[in-house]
């Protein structure tokens, strides 16, 4: 081969590679820095040291917490301890976590729990389902809350050829639920690759004993999953473009694009008022903070509430923001009785006023 060709094949990759990291960059909008808004009587919740990626609250004020998150490219605060599944009362005006016990036979050593949705039954029996990601597998555990005794019941273990990278569930009833998978592969460079190029190949997937179907697709990154009161709207979370997809659930539990809110920050989970409607969400400022850890520039955290999503001009508050000095990497955002509970991916949990 000539010289000159060589030059130019190894300059048009260079170019491309540049290409991809400059919208790299922009996914994880790798330049922003927050400006701080506040909230009164901020408390960080005593016993949560090593994330608080997931929580949902039921009726009552119970909420629980999954906790010990360990995924490629993370980091963890304590990556040898397995994952843990926190309960706290939020009706005690100094809400304690308390770990929950897992019923014996359920592998406790390769416990790493990810996004969680409860649902409460008929006869009001609490079901717990919960992402986890034993030896970096995914699996959806079924678990029965026993409130008496703080302690899950493990029910049954769900893996499917269609559940490859699961992130976050909403259950739909007692044995089924729509999932997140953030990435189309689960293998770690894979999946760096895939990041790195902005396929968008991740998906959303329903789940139920007799029926496993892709309902959405081509999102770069689907994270949090969430359902309106009335049922009738599935959201997305598309944590690496910045939105909200509101999609519209059918009867044979098929998906329809209903609109697309953009914001300018990486939206994690949602979680959903259950008296306004109102959607919570935890976000990363800056997702490079996020994914290459340095104690010398932290992660920060931020909290905006949307209001009226389905019209013509939906209003986002950024309600809470810090620079990762008191809480890092938010991942949750969740309220309860006029109270705000914020979790992170692997670091500490922040229970305030509004
Ligand atoms: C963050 O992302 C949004 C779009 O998703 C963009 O409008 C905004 O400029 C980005 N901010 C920074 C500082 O990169
Ligand atoms: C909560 O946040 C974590 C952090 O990335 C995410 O991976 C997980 O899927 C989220 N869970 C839910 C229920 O949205
Ligand atoms: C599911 O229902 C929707 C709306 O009624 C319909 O448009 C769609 O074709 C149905 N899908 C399947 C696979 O039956
Ligand atoms: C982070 O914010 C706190 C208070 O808002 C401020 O005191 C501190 O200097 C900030 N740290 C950095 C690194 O900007």
């Amino acid at each position: 081969m000539g010289k000159l060709l060589v030059v130019a094949l190894v300059g048009i990759a260079a170019a491309l590679v540049a290409e991809r990291l400059v919208a790299f960059r922009n996914r994880l909008n790798a330049s922003r820095e927050v400006a701080p808004v506040s909230l009164p009587n901020c408390r960080l919740i005593k016993g949560i040291e090593a994330g608080s990626e997931d929580i949902d609250i039921l009726p009552n004020g119970l909420a629980f917490i999954s906790s010990g998150l360990k995924y490629p490219g993370l980091k963890s605060f304590a990556p040898d301890k397995p994952g843990e599944i926190f309960l706290l009362d939020l009706n005690e005006d100094n809400p304690r976590a308390v770990e929950l016990r897992i019923s014996r036979g359920f592998d406790l050593a390769s416990f790493n729990p990810h996004g969680i949705s409860t649902y409460v039954d008929k006869d009001d029996t609490v079901y717990l389902f919960v992402v986890n990601h034993p030896h970096l597998k995914s699996t959806v555990e079924l678990f029965k809350f026993v409130e008496d005794d703080n302690s899950l019941v493990h029910l049954k273990t769900i893996r499917h050829d269609l559940l490859t990278s699961v992130n976050d569930v909403v259950a739909m009833g007692p044995d089924c639920f729509y999932a997140t998978n953030d990435h189309y592969f689960s293998d770690f460079i894979l999946m760096f690759l895939e990041m790195f190029l902005g396929l968008t190949w991740s998906n959303v997937v329903y789940y139920s004993p007799k029926e496993v179907k892709e309902v959405a697709s081509g999102f770069y990154s689907a994270n949090g999953i969430n359902i309106s009161p009335d049922k009738k709207y599935i959201y997305v979370a598309d944590i690496l473009d910045h939105n909200v997809y509101v999609m519209e659930k059918h009867a044979n539990w098929s998906l329809t694009h209903v609109k697309m809110l953009q914001l300018d920050t990486l939206v994690d989970n949602l979680s959903i008022d259950p008296h306004t409607g109102d959607i919570w969400t935890g976000c990363h400022p800056n997702g490079m903070k996020l994914f290459y850890y340095d104690p010398e520039n932290l992660p920060a955290s931020e909290v905006l509430r949307i209001q009226n999503i389905l019209s013509e001009e939906p209003v986002v508050t950024r309600v809470y923001s810090d620079n990762g000095s008191v809480l890092q990497g938010s991942s949750v955002a969740s309220i309860y009785g006029g109270k705000l509970l914020i979790g992170t991916v692997f670091h500490r949990a922040l229970y305030c006023d509004l």
